[in-house]
């Protein structure tokens, strides 16, 4: 999604700008710019097309600067249009927008302005031109209405005047050593300048974009505004103690990040979503390595006073996460014995329910900036929940500081947009939750503790077994690339893993899918099997197994073709209509994270098949920081 880069220097700054972009590309963008004060003037380069292109065109345009901020937009308010691409410049009264002569203010805009019409009436009564459908611009217009000499203070004055999501970064062609920044709602953070006698400051929407450039981070914090300048930066809060007007200075600290560059390497595999498939077995290893045995500590100091506090579990999430989150809730409810809900992040927040204050809150995410799980986590704090928890796989995000307890996943970047080791690391921290949680309320005997340990460590050959099934997978793919529809059909904790095979098939290879709990079928979904659908099932050998059969012989009873990943003793077997794989011996409980793999190279080479591309599906971010 969105991404901001912004420099301060005496250097020129726009290869630093590019850099930062070209690490933020793989969240997902649709256009992107970058603009410098250049020769007393603001100057700007913007592109619809990818970061490559922009930096071609910047080195064409001679686009020079020792201030400048940068921008990849993921389009919200108005097209993916060269007009409507970040950075916005002010048109003010008597400026004629349309010339080469801009106005006085740059600024680019992460988040959502709720009043951007009303403010944009306002403004346009004032003489302000708006050349965009953005509801960015409204606030490029605000400030260089409020501006009176003192970017800071105009930047201040303005965003009290700002109602929904933002991160900014501004400057002023009439200040030509200085850029601001304010965030409420979404991500932003300082770069303390680390070269030999360094006088330079920067700001980017996540620490990665400044790899190579600064390790000494200030992760800003809801309603800062900071002020960078050569060789000095002041920060100041809207939410502060000690008011001065609306704002006070805050001091913040400095962290030494050790930012991932972001630029893996392929390596021999052909997209990034591959790769990380093909990961899965290193990364749940990592994600449990140390793991010798169960406590609760492993979720941060005061997690058993927490656990022996609660009375039931509240897990909110989005997508993928939110499908890990719905697998937990099996193992939670059978194995620790403690009442689960599972909520869309995006629901939860905006509707009446009954808060219980020995709940733990476990919230779920990839990035860990996902807006609506961290509004939802928020919601629930308000609500008197304290007891937070997050599992997540990037340990400087917003919401790992936003919550008391956390598990970090050790996934490493995951930059297709479609989350997979992710999914099967958050399955692993999650695994080890329930047991935690299971212990502290005396339903995990020592035998059961070590059965469950030594499963586990298992993981990572039980995994390379499973990817060993890709050649057989490659073959089905190749049939489902010429369907427009496909059914998936799980039962039990296997119900969510057909809705995450369902979800990565629709998201990268486009083809319409949808996910049934098997039992549910013939309470409608049946009207759809018809030999043309694709019925994909997920069939381990559980207690559910019988139940299941039956399921798949009303698919078969209706001429619809099975397609069907079955453990090696459920003697469901291939026969016209019925195509089996069959997957490699493993234990019970921690089947999901072994049955969704298959889903997952399914929806890849159905994908590739396709032609689509993969790792930067349509429509879609990596990182989802707008509600
Ligand atoms: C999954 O393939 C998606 N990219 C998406 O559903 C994702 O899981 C969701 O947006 C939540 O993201 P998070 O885990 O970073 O919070």
């Amino acid at each position: 999604m969105c991404g901001i880069v912004g420099a301060v220097s005496q250097r020129n700054i726009v290869p630093i700008l590019i850099e930062g972009l070209k690490r933020l590309e793989y969240r997902g963008y649709d256009s992107c710019g970058v603009a410098v004060h250049q020769a007393g003037e603001l100057r700007r380069s913007r592109s619809t097309s990818r970061v490559a292109e922009l930096d071609t065109l910047v080195a064409a345009d001679r686009v020079e600067g020792f201030t400048g901020i940068a921008h990849t937009r993921w389009a919200t308010h108005g097209a993916p249009a060269v007009h409507n691409a970040h950075p916005h410049f002010s048109h003010g009264p008597g400026e004629d927008a349309y010339t080469a002569r801009p106005g006085r203010i740059a600024l680019v805009h992460n988040g959502i302005i709720e009043n951007h019409d009303e403010l944009r009436a306002e403004l346009r009564a004032k003489g302000y031109v708006f050349t965009s459908q953005t509801d960015t611009e409204v606030i490029a217009h605000l400030i260089d209405q409020l501006y009176d000499g003192d970017l800071f203070d105009a930047v201040k004055r303005a965003t009290l005047q700002l109602k929904g999501a933002y991160a900014i970064a501004v400057f002023c062609r009439d200040e030509p050593h200085r850029v601001v920044g304010a965030r409420e709602g979404s991500p932003l953070v300082l770069g303390v300048g680390t070269m030999e006698g360094a006088t330079e400051n920067f700001l980017a929407s996540d620490a990665m974009a400044l790899a190579g450039v600064t390790d000494q981070i200030i992760y800003l914090e809801e309603g800062d505004v900071v002020d960078l300048q050569l060789g000095k930066y002041w920060i100041e809060s809207a939410h502060g103690a000690e008011v001065r007007g609306r704002y006070a200075r805050v001091e913040r600290p400095v962290r030494t990040v050790q930012a991932h560059t972001g630029a893996a390497e392929l390596g021999p595999y052909r997209h990034y979503m591959q790769k990380e498939i093909f990961e899965q077995p290193r990364a749940v290893g990592d994600t449990l390595s140390g793991v010798e045995s169960i406590t609760p500590e492993l979720f941060g100091d005061g997690a058993y006073a927490v656990f022996k506090d609660i009375e039931q579990v509240l897990i909110l999430a989005c997508g993928t996460s939110y499908y890990a989150g719905s697998t937990a809730k099996y193992w939670l409810e059978s194995i620790a014995k403690i009442p689960t809900s599972v909520e869309i992040a995006s629901e939860y927040r905006y509707r009446d329910s009954v808060p219980h204050p020995k709940t733990l809150v476990v919230t779920i995410s990839q990035s860990g900036e996902t807006a609506d799980t961290i509004a939802a986590l928020k919601h629930a704090r308000a609500l008197g929940m304290p007891h937070t928890l997050t599992i997540c796989n990037v340990a400087t995000s917003a919401m790992v500081r936003e919550c008391k307890l956390a598990y970090i996943t050790h996934a490493g970047v995951e930059i297709g947009v479609a989350s997979t080791k992710a999914f099967t690391t958050q399955l692993a921290g999650l695994f080890l939750l329930t047991l935690a949680l299971a212990q502290v309320r005396g339903h995990l005997t020592d035998e059961q503790e070590a059965a469950h340990v030594k499963a586990m460590r298992h993981l990572p050959v039980a995994l390379q077994a499973v990817l060993a099934l890709e050649p057989q997978v490659i073959a089905w793919a190749e049939e489902f690339a010429r369907k427009e529809n496909a059914l998936f059909l799980g039962r039990g904790l296997h119900y969510p893993i057909a809705l995450e095979g369902a979800l990565k098939l629709k998201e990268i290879s486009y083809i319409h899918a949808e996910a049934y709990p098997a039992g549910e079928l013939k309470h409608g979904p049946l009207a759809l099997v018809t030999a043309a659908m694709p019925v994909v099932t997920v069939a381990p050998n559980d207690t559910l197994l019988e139940k299941l059969k039956s399921n798949l012989q009303e698919v078969r009873a209706r001429g619809g073709e099975l397609f069907v990943f079955a453990d090696a003793d459920t003697h469901i077997e291939s026969e016209p209509g019925i195509h089996v794989i069959r997957m490699p011996e493993h234990y019970g409980p921690l089947s999901p994270i072994l049955h969704v793999v298959p889903l997952q190279l399914l929806a890849y080479h159905t994908a590739c098949a396709r032609g689509t591309d993969v790792d930067k599906p349509r429509n879609l971010a990596k990182s989802v920081t707008v509600e």
